[in-house]
Protein backbone atom coordinates (compact mmCIF):
# COMPACT_ATOMS: atom_id res chain seq x y z
CA UNK A 1 0.00 0.00 0.00
CA UNK A 2 2.75 2.70 1.04
CA UNK A 3 5.37 2.27 -2.01
CA UNK A 4 6.30 5.48 -3.79
CA UNK A 5 6.41 3.27 -6.83
CA UNK A 6 2.30 2.71 -6.73
CA UNK A 7 0.63 5.10 -9.41
CA UNK A 8 -2.21 6.43 -7.96
CA UNK A 9 -5.65 7.22 -9.65
CA UNK A 10 -7.22 10.80 -8.50
CA UNK A 11 -10.33 12.36 -9.34
CA UNK A 12 -12.52 15.03 -8.77
CA UNK A 13 -15.37 16.82 -10.27
CA UNK A 14 -15.12 21.20 -9.91
CA UNK A 15 -15.74 20.82 -5.77
CA UNK A 16 -12.87 18.84 -5.32
CA UNK A 17 -10.93 20.46 -7.82
CA UNK A 18 -8.42 22.54 -5.11
CA UNK A 19 -7.98 19.92 -3.26
CA UNK A 20 -6.72 17.39 -5.94
CA UNK A 21 -4.60 19.82 -7.37
CA UNK A 22 -3.04 20.46 -3.53
CA UNK A 23 -2.71 16.84 -2.94
CA UNK A 24 -1.46 15.61 -6.01
CA UNK A 25 1.63 17.77 -5.91
CA UNK A 26 2.18 16.94 -2.25
CA UNK A 27 2.06 13.29 -2.96
CA UNK A 28 4.36 13.87 -6.18
CA UNK A 29 6.60 15.76 -4.21
CA UNK A 30 6.53 12.57 -1.83
CA UNK A 31 7.23 10.50 -4.95
CA UNK A 32 4.29 8.93 -5.90
CA UNK A 33 3.13 8.39 -9.68
CA UNK A 34 -0.55 9.55 -10.47
CA UNK A 35 -3.21 9.02 -12.86
CA UNK A 36 -5.20 12.28 -13.07
CA UNK A 37 -9.14 10.94 -14.13
CA UNK A 38 -9.90 15.15 -14.27
CA UNK A 39 -11.44 17.24 -13.95
CA UNK A 40 -9.12 19.53 -14.49
CA UNK A 41 -9.94 23.46 -14.19
CA UNK A 42 -12.85 24.90 -11.69
CA UNK A 43 -15.53 24.76 -14.68
CA UNK A 44 -18.70 23.31 -13.40
CA UNK A 45 -18.86 19.70 -14.57
CA UNK A 46 -21.01 16.32 -13.65
CA UNK A 47 -19.30 14.11 -11.28
CA UNK A 48 -20.44 11.04 -12.36
CA UNK A 49 -18.78 11.43 -15.94
CA UNK A 50 -15.33 12.35 -13.92
CA UNK A 51 -15.89 9.08 -11.14
CA UNK A 52 -17.21 6.38 -13.21
CA UNK A 53 -13.57 6.38 -15.63
CA UNK A 54 -11.50 6.03 -12.14
CA UNK A 55 -13.88 3.70 -10.89
CA UNK A 56 -13.80 1.69 -13.64
CA UNK A 57 -10.03 1.28 -13.83
CA UNK A 58 -9.95 0.40 -10.23
CA UNK A 59 -12.58 -1.94 -10.24
CA UNK A 60 -10.68 -3.76 -13.57
CA UNK A 61 -7.62 -4.00 -11.33
CA UNK A 62 -5.86 -0.90 -13.74
CA UNK A 63 -4.43 0.59 -10.79
CA UNK A 64 -4.89 -0.46 -7.06
CA UNK A 65 -5.72 2.90 -5.09
CA UNK A 66 -7.90 5.93 -5.87
CA UNK A 67 -8.29 9.22 -4.03
CA UNK A 68 -11.48 11.22 -5.24
CA UNK A 69 -13.33 14.36 -3.99
CA UNK A 70 -16.36 16.48 -4.95
CA UNK A 71 -17.65 19.22 -2.68
CA UNK A 72 -19.40 16.61 0.19
CA UNK A 73 -17.59 13.63 -0.66
CA UNK A 74 -20.83 11.81 -1.32
CA UNK A 75 -21.41 11.48 -5.00
CA UNK A 76 -18.00 11.04 -5.63
CA UNK A 77 -18.24 8.03 -3.02
CA UNK A 78 -21.53 6.34 -4.43
CA UNK A 79 -20.47 6.48 -7.73
CA UNK A 80 -17.53 4.50 -7.16
CA UNK A 81 -18.84 1.99 -4.77
CA UNK A 82 -21.54 0.85 -7.69
CA UNK A 83 -18.10 -1.41 -8.76
CA UNK A 84 -18.17 -4.70 -7.15
CA UNK A 85 -14.25 -4.29 -6.14
CA UNK A 86 -14.84 -0.77 -5.22
CA UNK A 87 -14.47 -0.36 -1.72
CA UNK A 88 -14.69 3.74 -1.41
CA UNK A 89 -15.01 5.45 1.88
CA UNK A 90 -15.82 8.90 2.23
CA UNK A 91 -13.68 10.13 5.24
CA UNK A 92 -13.67 13.38 7.27
CA UNK A 93 -10.99 12.99 9.84
CA UNK A 94 -7.89 10.92 10.43
CA UNK A 95 -9.14 8.17 12.62
CA UNK A 96 -11.92 7.88 10.13
CA UNK A 97 -9.49 7.60 7.12
CA UNK A 98 -7.53 4.82 9.42
CA UNK A 99 -10.68 2.27 10.00
CA UNK A 100 -11.41 2.28 6.46
CA UNK A 101 -8.14 0.48 5.84
CA UNK A 102 -8.13 -1.39 9.12
CA UNK A 103 -11.60 -2.44 9.11
CA UNK A 104 -12.66 -2.15 5.31
CA UNK A 105 -9.87 -2.71 3.23
CA UNK A 106 -10.99 0.36 1.35
CA UNK A 107 -9.30 0.88 -1.81
CA UNK A 108 -10.55 4.52 -2.62
CA UNK A 109 -10.34 7.42 -0.34
CA UNK A 110 -13.28 10.19 -0.62
CA UNK A 111 -12.55 13.61 0.47
CA UNK A 112 -15.45 16.64 1.55
CA UNK A 113 -12.98 19.13 -0.87
CA UNK A 114 -15.32 21.93 0.47
CA UNK A 115 -15.53 20.83 3.94
CA UNK A 116 -11.83 20.00 5.67
CA UNK A 117 -8.74 21.70 5.62
CA UNK A 118 -6.16 20.88 2.83
CA UNK A 119 -3.67 20.03 5.10
CA UNK A 120 -5.81 18.16 7.50
CA UNK A 121 -6.91 15.95 3.90
CA UNK A 122 -2.67 15.62 3.12
CA UNK A 123 -2.98 13.60 6.80
CA UNK A 124 -5.46 11.75 5.95
CA UNK A 125 -3.79 10.51 2.69
CA UNK A 126 -1.11 9.84 4.10
CA UNK A 127 -2.54 7.75 6.92
CA UNK A 128 -4.82 6.13 4.00
CA UNK A 129 -1.56 5.00 2.02
CA UNK A 130 0.34 3.52 4.74
CA UNK A 131 -1.98 1.87 7.03
CA UNK A 132 -2.69 -1.87 6.11
CA UNK A 133 -5.63 -4.08 6.14
CA UNK A 134 -5.99 -5.83 9.79
CA UNK A 135 -7.34 -9.02 8.41
CA UNK A 136 -8.81 -11.34 11.11
CA UNK A 137 -12.27 -10.86 11.78
CA UNK A 138 -12.51 -8.22 9.48
CA UNK A 139 -11.77 -10.48 6.87
CA UNK A 140 -15.17 -12.55 6.42
CA UNK A 141 -17.14 -9.14 6.77
CA UNK A 142 -15.45 -7.46 3.82
CA UNK A 143 -15.91 -11.05 1.77
CA UNK A 144 -19.57 -10.41 2.18
CA UNK A 145 -20.07 -6.85 1.32
CA UNK A 146 -20.09 -8.69 -2.24
CA UNK A 147 -20.98 -11.91 -1.34
CA UNK A 148 -24.47 -11.13 -0.35
CA UNK A 149 -26.32 -9.69 -2.80
C1 LIG B 1 -21.18 20.23 -6.88
O1 LIG B 1 -21.73 21.47 -6.66
C2 LIG B 1 -21.52 19.27 -5.75
O2 LIG B 1 -22.84 18.90 -5.81
C3 LIG B 1 -20.64 18.05 -5.83
O3 LIG B 1 -19.30 18.45 -5.77
C4 LIG B 1 -20.81 17.02 -4.74
O4 LIG B 1 -20.79 17.57 -3.46
C5 LIG B 1 -21.89 16.05 -4.94
O5 LIG B 1 -22.09 15.12 -4.16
Amino acid sequence: MKESSTILAMASDHGGFEMKEFLKKKLIEAGYKIKDFGTHSEESVDYPDIIHPLAKAINNGEYKIGIIMCGSGNGAQIVANKYPNVRAGLCWNEEQTMLIRLHNNANILSLPGRFIPFDQAWKMVEIFLSTDFEGGRHVQRVDKISKIL
